[in-house]
């Protein structure tokens, strides 16, 4: 993972005294210091520079270092980079205001030197720490993606998952931590087929009871890949229980009702539905209205929550026109399948 080279620091404030003073403080320390002296500039500086950490004056002309602060962390690309704002002023009310601002940390001119070291390492030290665990999660989503890639017939499954499952949790008032274990749920749930022989996992034909044994292994297998990383806690029962129904029929635990989480049911209800309505090489898209009719079954059955599949249905209409089915999609027919009344209550 990447530990390698000092660790750097964007200083911006607008007195050049104060930012030579810090500049050779840092570098003595064996940080690589740049320096800003306006606010103009420091979003392309930190794209350019990509500091561990950055030192912001509150006051500087231009916007001021609240502002500058909210707006990286705003940012998707640099809204994880600490931030301590350098203050003069003291006082509650600019104390709430950077705690608004989304600041990391504060300190009061004039600093202790070594204090102001301390902080800036022990902060760039958490910036690498979230720099490795974010490429150890882009490289357990890009693993994903290249199960995905093996088998052409299933291009396009983890994005559709994970679409139609937030839009169904999102119907169904779930938080924004849930969807967001959606949404990488969806992408995530067979990154488990990683560890199943091409053999098995594009075989033509049926499978043998030996070879299902083997598929079914991805569900555990994705969830230890995953166990690793904390950030990934929240998905990872959608990964191991993506297949379990609510009767106790699914696998790899047979779990029953309740014991299935929410997260994992909704999976299930929507990677069901892609699955049936993919072509396989052995058998066409069922087409949306059988598939409807299926998950309806398996609401009879016992097996899928009957809330879940009756919101997806009625919702189908209205993702598909932007995230289509794989195959066999056909707005007026989805409407008319959807209207129909539930074959069971
Ligand atoms: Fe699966
Ligand atoms: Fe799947």
């Amino acid at each position: 993972m990447r530990d390698t080279g000092a660790r750097r620091v964007l200083i911006v404030d607008d007195s050049p005294a104060f930012t030579d003073a810090l500049k050779r403080l840092l570098t003595a320390e064996g940080f690589v210091a740049d320096v800003l002296h306006d606010s103009e500039g420091v979003i392309g500086a930190v794209a350019q520079f990509a500091p561990d950490v950055v030192l912001l004056d509150v006051d500087l002309p231009g916007a001021s270092g609240f502002e500058v602060c909210r707006r990286l962390k705003r940012f998707e690309a640099t809204r994880l980079i600490p931030v301590v704002l350098l203050t003069g002023l003291v006082g509650r009310e600019h104390r709430l205001a950077g705690i608004e601002a989304g600041a990391d940390d504060f300190l009061t001119k004039p600093f202790d030197s070594s204090e102001l070291t301390a902080r800036v390492r022990s902060l760039s030290r958490l910036k690498r720490y979230t720099d490795e665990l974010e490429s150890a999660e882009s490289v357990i989503v890009s693993l994903a993606l290249t199960v995905e890639a093996r088998d052409a017939y299933t291009e396009g499954h983890c994005d559709r998952l994970s679409t139609y499952a937030v839009a169904l949790g999102r119907a169904i008032g779930l938080s924004a931590d849930d969807l967001w274990a959606l949404r990488k749920g969806g992408l995530l749930h067979d990154v488990g087929k990683v560890g199943i022989p091409d053999a098995i996992l594009l075989k033509q034909g049926r499978l043998t009871a030996e070879e299902y044994e083997i598929v079914k292994s991805h569900t555990v297998i994705g969830e230890r890949l995953c166990s690793g990383l904390r950030s990934l806690a929240s998905v990872r029962p959608i990964i191991r229980q993506h297949h379990e129904r609510l009767n106790g029929t699914g696998y790899p635990d047979g779990l029953k009702g309740s014991e299935v989480s929410l997260l994992a049911q909704i999976i299930g209800v929507v990677d069901a539905f892609d699955a049936m309505t993919t072509d396989r090489p052995y058998r066409k898209s069922l087409g949306i209205e059988r598939a409807f009719e299926e998950l309806r079954g398996d609401v009879a059955k016992g097996a899928m929550d009957a809330t879940l599949v009756e919101r997806f249905i009625e919702l189908a209409p209205g993702i598909f026109a932007s995230t289509p089915p794989s195959a066999g999609w056909d707005a007026a027919r989805v409407e008319r399948a959807a209207e129909l009344s539930p074959a069971t209550a």
